[in-house]
Parts: structure tokens; C-alpha cells; sequence
């Protein structure tokens, strides 16, 4: 079975703030945090590097979920697991010289948890080869580069297939999705399979923080099979 994770996405937070922000998010009773690192070649934007992941680390004890929205995310695995990352998500569209898998394991190899994402117009077969080598299977439901977009519903069926590969291949990668996720949206991804959820804007734009989280938990999910722990 998998607990629901609420990860409220940094990218939205106000930075003058940074440590306000990131104490907000952890007294909100969120799970994760979600840090896009973007480097303006893999998505048209820049976002923040390792130094301020490392300034954020000082102030939270919440898990640090980094997505490497980057060209060539080997070079940044190290200095994102220095900065303090406990789980490093890269996309299968990035340039793996290696190899995807040998990107997961270098992940894997500096003792974080790996994820892989894949963009709208990617389609799961992309990542069914390394579907056995990740904790978290990250499926955009937006274009990435830039917060505050709306969630795309073709994307559902991707979830709701991907729920369906991860129980016919006995494996339990999380399932996170990650754009334009509003109470709403996320009704439709928990009923396709998602368990984890980024929200930035509709988090960090609440009235209420603790309120706007508290709501994305406790709408119904997909039942899972248990899985042994
Ligand atoms: C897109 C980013 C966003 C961000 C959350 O590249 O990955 O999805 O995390 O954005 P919103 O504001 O849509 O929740």
C-alpha cells in the first residue's frame, strides 16, 4: 500500500523568503519537498542550483525530491546529493551518454533514491526498459519549465497505464505527478494511480496552507496492492 506523499513544489515559493517558505511547507504537514532544477537548454527557464537546495537544507527535515529538468543530468547528480538531496529524479529525454540506466545508477550509487520522468508527448514505453531500477516513476502533467500552467488530461491515461504495468510487473516504483495539480486535478490523477503529488502554485497560493494539503490528502485514491514492506 502506498501512503499518500504531498510535495509542494519550491519553484512557487517566494524566494526573499527562503527559509520562511520552506519552514511554511514542513509546518503545512507536506511530506516532500520539491525542488525543479532547470538549466534553460533542457526547458526554455533557469531555476536555482545546488546553492540554494543547500540553503533550504539547513531549514527542513522534509525529504528533498530533485527533478533534474537539465540537458546533461550526470554532471549534476554529486553536487545535488552534496547540496542534500534525498531523492533525484532525471528525465529518460535528457542526454544519457551512458545510457539511461547508467544514469540511474550513478543515482543509485550515491545512495539516493532514483526517479525518472517522462514529458506529456513521451510515451511510457519510453521507460518501461528501466521500470525495475527506480523508487519513483515521475509522469508530467504539464510541459516543464515554468509553474503555474494547466494540468494536461491526456496525461491521465499514462497514469492510469503506468498503475497498471507497475502491478502486472510486481514492482513498486512510486507514481508522482507533477503540473497544474489543484484539488481537482489531482482528484483524477489519485483515481488513475498517482500517490505522489507536486503542487506549487495552488499549495503556495492557498489562503491556507496546512488547509489546501490536508485537502489534497484526503481525497479518495486507487487502491493499490499491498505491497510487503
Ligand atoms: C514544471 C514544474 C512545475 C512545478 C509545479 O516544470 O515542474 O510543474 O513543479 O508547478 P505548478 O505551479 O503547476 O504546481
Amino acid at each position: 500500500m502506498f501512503d499518500r506523499v504531498i510535495a509542494p513544489s519550491l519553484l512557487a515559493a517566494d524566494f526573499s523568503q527562503l527559509r520562511e517558505e520552506v519552514q511554511r511547507v514542513e509546518r503545512g504537514g507536506a511530506d516532500w519537498l520539491h525542488l525543479d532544477i532547470m538549466d534553460g537548454e533542457f526547458v526554455p527557464n533557469i531555476s536555482f542550483g545546488p546553492a540554494v537546495v543547500s540553503a533550504a537544507r539547513k531549514h527542513t527535515q522534509l525529504l528533498f525530491d530533485v527533478q533534474l529538468m537539465v540537458r546533461r543530468p550526470a554532471v549534476f547528480i554529486a553536487p545535488f546529493v552534496e547540496a542534500g538531496a534525498d531523492s533525484i529524479t532525471v528525465h529518460v529525454e535528457s542526454q544519457h551518454v551512458g545510457g539511461v540506466r547508467s544514469t540511474l545508477a550513478l543515482v543509485r550509487g550515491h545512495r539516493c533514491k532514483v526517479g525518472l520522468a517522462l514529458n506529456p508527448d513521451t510515451p511510457l514505453t519510453t521507460v518501461e526498459p528501466f521500470l525495475d531500477a527506480i523508487d519513483l516513476l515521475l509522469i508530467m502533467t504539464v510541459h516543464p519549465g515554468f509553474g503555474g500552467q494547466t494540468f494536461i488530461p491526456g496525461t491521465v491515461e499514462k497514469i492510469e497505464a503506468a498503475y497498471v504495468r507497475r502491478a502486472a510487473l510486481g514492482l513498486d516504483f512510486r507514481i508522482e505527478i507533477d503540473g497544474g495539480i489543484t484539488g481537482e486535478t489531482a482528484a483524477s490523477g489519485l483515481l488513475a494511480g498517482a500517490d505522489v503529488l507536486v503542487a506549487g502554485t495552488w499549495l503556495f497560493r492557498a489562503p491556507d496552507m496546512p488547509t489546501a494539503i490536508r485537502d489534497l490528502r484526503i481525497l479518495p485514491g486507487r487502491e493499490t496492492t499491498p505491497i510487503k514492506r
